[in-house]
């Protein structure tokens, strides 16, 4: 057993395209090799209750009643996922890697939905409290390519792509922009990963920022003998 107390709670954010779910299966493993207990979930979601709100919410039923209530729907997901999965999960001593939290709320209703700072700011003081994220990587990527890539996907699902791509362009920019506009910010808790290269080469980068910033992933990651040496 290794000698970490208390769980860590690690997000990951960015736009359509990113490798956000990758990359944080990815770190799930390699927190584990280390002997480290984690699990991973995601937003929206990540609780049976949450669940039923995320189909709700990606099904585009929720979306007449405008950004202002999908916040409002969110944070209500993310309240019940933080009661039932992370914070227990935590309390625990085990490790959250959540795909997804409380910046996308801020981004995509927050500076793309145009709902006011102070009422997003006033849900995540009210769901979120003190279980704010020990650490969020920001997956960062030029508009152009999380484009092509989320286009290349929609194609390959048999989808449309051309007529939206403009639209697409604006919104890829206006969400990376967001993004980093956080990442400044809050450079405590948030770092900014170029997601532009392969996954191997920006997992491994992802593993150097996490043993920077939780030093304790480090010490579970050591051999017994050198970290008891
Ligand atoms: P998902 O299928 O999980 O896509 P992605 O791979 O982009 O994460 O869909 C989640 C969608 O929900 C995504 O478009 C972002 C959006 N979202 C919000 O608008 N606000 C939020 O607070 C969260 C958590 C997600």
């Amino acid at each position: 057993m290794n000698e970490v107390a208390g769980g860590r709670f690690i997000t990951f954010e960015g736009g359509e395209g990113a490798g956000k779910s990758t990359q944080a299966a990815r770190l799930l493993k390699r927190l584990q090799a280390a002997g480290i207990a984690a699990l991973a979930t995601r937003e929206p979601g990540g609780s049976p209750q949450a669940e039923k709100i995320r189909d709700v919410l990606l099904s585009g039923a929720a979306r007449p009643l405008g950004p202002m209530a999908e916040a409002i729907l969110f944070s209500a997901a993310r309240a019940d996922h933080l009661a039932r999965t992370i914070r227990p999960a935590l309390a625990q001593a085990v490790w959250v890697v959540c795909d997804r939290f409380a910046d996308s709320t801020r981004v995509y209703q927050g500076a793309l939905g145009a709902v006011a700072p102070e009422i997003i700011r006033a849900l995540e003081r009210i769901v979120v409290g003190p279980t704010r994220p020990d650490l969020t990587l920001s997956l960062d990527l030029p508009p152009e390519l999380g484009l092509a890539r989320a286009s290349a996907r929609r194609a390959a699902n048999g989808e449309a792509v051309d007529r939206f791509e403009a639209e697409a362009l604006d919104f890829h920019r206006s969400l990376r922009e967001a993004y980093r506009r956080i990442a400044q910010a809050e450079p405590e808790r948030c770092v900014l990963v170029d997601a532009a290269g392969e996954p191997e080469s920006v997992a491994e980068v992802i593993w150097t920022i996490v043993i920077d910033r939780l030093p304790v992933a480090r010490l579970a990651a050591q051999p017994k003998e050198l970290a008891h040496g």
